[in-house]
């Protein structure tokens, strides 16, 4: 009779640990989801319409350097692509720059929407 009393608490002591370790865990598991969900905010890995949000890229990125109406500045004209450029290789001078112009987007998706867009207004 000596230890009886002692068993609840143990109980208790047992139940308030497992309580713990499982908190511990179900944080580190929402922490994880809250990551995912966080990069995948940033990661554009798809776009519905890309001449579209092509259009809109090309007016926040582009139009500093070759102009408001796009016919040229500080680079080239980029009114008229067809036939000069595929949509593979505008993707990949908006990737990786071209002579001086330096990398602008990285985003391989949201080049080739830029690229997408270039060409359907070309002339
Ligand atoms: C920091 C200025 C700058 C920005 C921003 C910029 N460019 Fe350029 N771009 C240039 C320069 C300068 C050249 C000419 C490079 C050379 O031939 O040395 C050029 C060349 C190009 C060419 C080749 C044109 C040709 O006739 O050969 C394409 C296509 C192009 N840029 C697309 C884009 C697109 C699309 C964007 C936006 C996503 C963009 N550029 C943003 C400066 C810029």
């Amino acid at each position: 009779m000596k230890g009886r009393p002692l068993l609840p608490f143990a109980i208790i002591a047992i139940v308030g640990i497992v309580v713990m370790i499982s908190l511990s865990f179900i944080g580190l598991n929402q922490r994880e989801a809250m990551q995912a969900d966080e990069e995948g905010e940033e990661e554009v890995t798809e776009i519905e319409d890309p001449v579209a949000a092509g259009e809109e890229l090309v007016q926040t990125s582009c139009i500093g350097c070759h102009g408001g109406d796009l016919s040229g500045g500080a680079g080239p004209a980029l009114t008229s692509l067809e036939g000069q450029y595929t949509q593979e290789e505008i993707t990949d001078i908006v990737v990786n720059g071209i002579g001086s112009m330096p990398s602008v987007n990285d985003n391989e998706v949201e080049a080739d929407a830029i690229a997408q867009y270039l060409l359907s207004i070309s002339e």
